[in-house]
Order: structure tokens, then sequence, then C-alpha cells
């Protein structure tokens, strides 16, 4: 079944305190189109994750690279985009169980593709309410030139590039909060340091290869020329199997399709790694299955599904992140606890949204009303992005015993 990252029509006033702004678009639309035209007719069908790859951080044309695609005038809206509740109630939950392990510093803010930095904004706000700030940095880990300029302007009251070729950090400011904020292209590169890390629609944005079973066993699916018309594409089943299907396709596998992220699955393992050598927590938040999606691959256009062969680069590519395969990875050397998935719904209400929205209702002038509402259920309806979300919870495994007596909240 596929599932809609967003859903139209898109209320007015979603958020209260800024106005969006609009986008850049490349000079070329079909640039990426072309850019894999030639590749696939030199080299050969590529892997569903080469192509994801390319369409969607190509440095010339890729899907996030150019523009803010976010919103009512992108392609598609992200809960903290729709309302400051999502990210107040996200940092009380990191406040909460930072606190329980005695707010350990210096302290470092991590989020993974922090889009228009709207999130990592709500974070600090209210980390600077509870005056949890001093000695913070922000680290946002963000491969698009065109969303870091737009996370900078948002966040920080100066920023600077770094034009050193050997220097991991290519942006650094200072945030309206005052605390130091620097950029990265990839999670390695982040300090070791006790951490919270967040991870919002970053996962399903990662590349997927993808399989189907055939009477010879499961084959990979690639992306191959379409010859009957230019610079279009078809999916064609790998006749042999390939190395990634002899790695990753478990002997017990039933599916007749499914995906499989090993770029997550690395990433989740590093993420693991780090909380546990130098102490953090992680919440990783994405729509998503417990290893029984199937063909989830899917493109938006507009706020509407769309073809993902179909111009690659004018339209967002992603798929349903395999939680039980993330945790899997995440905690088989033992050095991490993981807790849930659980619906985004249950972490929302266990966490007080309810009695948040109660608050701004109150406070609202008329003109917000619509807005605030349609976020609160938008975000918490079952039938909306209350159950297709789901939060994991990384933490330590040296807290376990602390976690018996003390449960991470939300969780339980
Ligand atoms: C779907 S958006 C989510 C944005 C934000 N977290 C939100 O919820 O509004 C994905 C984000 O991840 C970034 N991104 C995608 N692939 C990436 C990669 N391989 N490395 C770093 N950032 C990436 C995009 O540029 C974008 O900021």
């Amino acid at each position: 079944m596929l599932r809609t990252r967003t859903w139209l029509p898109l209320a007015k006033n979603l958020r209260f305190y800024y106005t969006v702004k609009t986008g850049q678009t490349t000079k070329d639309p079909h640039q990426v189109s072309k850019q894999i035209y030639s590749r696939i007719k030199a080299t050969g069908p590529i892997t569903v994750a080469d192509y994801m790859k390319e369409v969607l951080i190509s440095p010339t044309g890729g899907y996030y690279m150019h523009r803010d695609v976010f919103g009512e005038s992108g392609d598609f809206i992200t809960s903290p985009e729709l309302n400051q509740m999502f990210g107040e109630m996200v940092a009380i939950w990191f406040l909460n169980e930072w606190s329980k392990v005695g707010s350990p510093k210096p302290l470092q803010i991590v989020e993974l593709g922090p889009g228009r930095g709207t999130l990592s904004q709500d974070l600090l706000r209210i980390f600077d309410h509870f005056g949890a700030l001093q000695s913070a940095s922000l680290h946002l880990v963000e491969v698009s030139p065109v969303l870091s300029d737009i996370q900078a302007k948002r966040l920080c009251i100066q920023t600077e590039n770094i034009v050193d070729p050997t220097s991991v950090i290519y942006r650094q400011g200072i945030s309206h909060e005052g605390i130091p904020v620097k950029w990265y292209r990839q999670f390695d590169d982040v300090p070791d340091m006790f951490t919270l890390l967040v991870a919002h629609e970053f996962f399903d944005a990662l590349p997927v290869h993808k399989y189907q079973k055939t009477d010879d066993g499961y084959r990979e699916v690639l992306v191959d020329v379409d010859s009957n018309k230019e610079h279009s594409f078809r999916y064609v089943v790998a006749r042999d199997e390939t190395p990634t299907s002899k790695l990753f396709i478990k002997p017990t596998e039933k599916r007749e399709h499914l995906e499989v992220s090993p770029e997550s699955l690395i990433l989740c393992k590093k993420i693991s790694e780090k909380l546990e050598m130098n102490g953090g927590l992680a919440l990783i938040a994405d729509y998503g299955h417990s290893g029984t999606g199937t063909d989830t691959f899917r493109a938006f256009k507009k706020h509407k599904l769309h073809d993902p062969l179909v111009e690659p680069g004018t339209a967002d590519l992603t798929a349903d992140v395999d939680f039980n395969e993330l945790k899997r990875c995440a905690t088989e050397a033992g050095g991490v606890i993981a807790f849930g998935p659980i619906t985004q719904r249950d972490f929302l209400l266990k966490m007080g949204i309810e009695h948040r929205y109660k608050a701004l209702e109150a406070n609202a002038k008329p003109e917000q009303l619509e807005g605030l509402k349609y976020g609160y259920r938008m975000m918490t309806d079952k039938d909306q992005m209350g159950e297709r979300f789901k939060f994991l919870a990384l933490v330590p495994s040296v807290l376990e015993k602390i976690l018996e007596k003390y449960p991470v909240v939300g969780f339980h």
C-alpha cells in the first residue's frame, strides 16, 4: 500500500511566527534526467539506490540541492512545518531524558537533514526557555547548499561559509540564542561528544535497493533507459543475482517485493557507536514499517503522488523506513538499547500535546485557529500522520538499570 507524505488542501496560517520563503529552481529541469540517461547508456542499468541518490543529491541538479521543496509552494509538508507543537514535544522529551542522566555538559544537539531548520529552531527555543543552552552547540548534517542557506537565515544572527577544503565544517554561525551552529555534509564528521540527536524524515530520503521474487529467487530491480523514448526510464529485473541481493536477502524472506537501505543501516550503526562511546540519546522519526513493507518507493510533486521515473530531479523520492532493520543494526553490538517504534500519535499524546494545544488555542487570534487545529489533527489523527509516522529511541545500554526504574518517557 502506498503511503502519502502529505495531504491537501493545506490550511492557512499553519505556523504562527514566520513567513515561507519561495524557492529557487535549477536552470535546466532536465539536467538530472540527461545525466542518468547518459550514464545508463554508457554503463548499463543502475540500481534504484544509485538512481535515488543521483536524483536527490546530485550536486548538478539534485532535487534537494537547488530549491526550497517544502510547504504550500513546494512538494510536501512535514510535521515541524505544520506546527510548533511538534518540535516542542520533541524538545520536552530530550530535556526530560537528558536531565534523567544528570544533564551532562558540554551538550551537542545534532539534527540530520534539517530541511528549513524549523525543528532545530523549536528545539533551541524550548531548550533556551528552560535554561539548557549553557555549553551547548548545534550541529546540522545537510548536503543541500540552498537548504543550509535557509537554515542559516532561520537559526542564526550571523554565519560564514568555510572555504578551507580540508575543513569538515562548511558553514558556521551563532544562533539567536547565542550558541555555536555548525554544518557538515556527513554524520561521520560530527564531533565525539555527549549528543542529543534527532532525525525527522531523514532516513526515508536515503537510497534503497529494490528486489522482486522470481522463479529463480530474489532479483534486484534496476533502472534502465526506455529505448522507445528519449530521456525516459523503465524498471528491469536483473537476470542474475547482484552483489547486494546475495548480501541482503535473508533465507527466511517471503515478501514478493522488498526494499533494503544499506546506507540507513550503516548510519544507524554509526549513531549507536557514537552514543555508546560518548553518551547521548537519539530520536528517529519517520514513516515506516516493522519488516513488512513491500513496494513503497514513490515520488511526490506538488503534494501529489508522481511516477519516480518521470522527470527525475523535479520530484521528491522516498521509501518507507524499515524500523525492524534499523533497530537490529542499532542494537546488535550491544552498546545501545532501542525503544519503539511507537506511533507519532502515541508519542505526542504521551508528551502532552493535547494540553499544549489547548493553551495555544486559548491564546490564538481568530485567524490562527484554523491552522492550529489543522496542524494538531494532521499530526495526531490515526488516519493522517498519527499512525503512519513512527518514533524510535536509542539509548546507551549502560543506562538500562536507570531506565528500568525511570522508563523512557513516551515509550512505555
Ligand atoms: C524530507 S527532508 C526533511 C526535512 C526536515 N527534517 C523536516 O522534517 O522538515 C530531508 C532532508 O534531508 C536532507 N538530505 C537528504 N539526503 C541527505 C544526505 N544523504 N545527507 C545529508 N542530508 C540529506 C535534505 O536536504 C533535507 O534537508
